[in-house]
């Protein structure tokens, strides 16, 4: 019993450590995350329709937002746990969510990128990362099978 949670920390500790080591190797550390964190969240405030949207559910708690987007971002780059979580629930609460700003994000979250990831390999990770997450938000929140046609192109 003891060897099998030993050999499963080990495990875990070595998934941490690649982690670590492939984001090193591309510039990106926790102060580059909470710069990301700042500089996106800023720009979404000032987005004509993003803005609305998450000030309506966020006003008056932005702090503890930022927070939780800077663990939530250090947990997927680092494998560090710090982030627990339901993305899913948290976004079914949200009034006007509509499928369409799904890509409106993503491409808020590219210029942000644009202007200060440290390298385009950097960009390149958060942007395949970001991009699968919205895929698998926009089918929790809007999947209907009404409307699945296995012809068409992604977005
Ligand atoms: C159009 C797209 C999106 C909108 C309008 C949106 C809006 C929001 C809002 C308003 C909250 C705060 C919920 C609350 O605390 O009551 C939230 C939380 C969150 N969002 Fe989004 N979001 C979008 C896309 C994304 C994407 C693409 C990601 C990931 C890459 C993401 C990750 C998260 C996470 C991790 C939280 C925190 C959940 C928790 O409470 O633990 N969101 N979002």
């Amino acid at each position: 019993m003891d060897t099998e949670i030993q050999g499963r920390a080990a495990h875990v500790a070595a998934i941490r450590e690649r982690a670590e080591a492939e984001m090193k190797a591309m510039g990106i550390d926790e102060a580059f995350i909470d710069h990301l964190v700042e500089t996106f969240y800023g720009r979404i405030l000032q987005h004509p329709t993003l803005g609305p949207v998450f000030d309506a559910k966020l006003a008056g708690r932005w702090p503890e937002h930022m927070q939780k987007m800077k663990s939530f971002w250090s947990s997927v780059a680092f494998r560090s746990g710090a982030y627990g979580g339901k993305p899913v629930q948290a976004h079914t609460g949200v009034a006007n969510m509509t499928p369409d700003l799904f890509p409106q994000w993503l491409a808020l979250f590219s210029e942000t990128l644009t202007d200060i990831a440290p390298n385009p390999e950097a960009k390149a990770w958060f942007m395949a990362t970001a991009e699968r997450i919205a895929r698998s938000l926009t089918l929790s929140l809007f999947y209907n099978p009404a409307l699945d046609d296995p012809q068409r192109k992604p977005a």
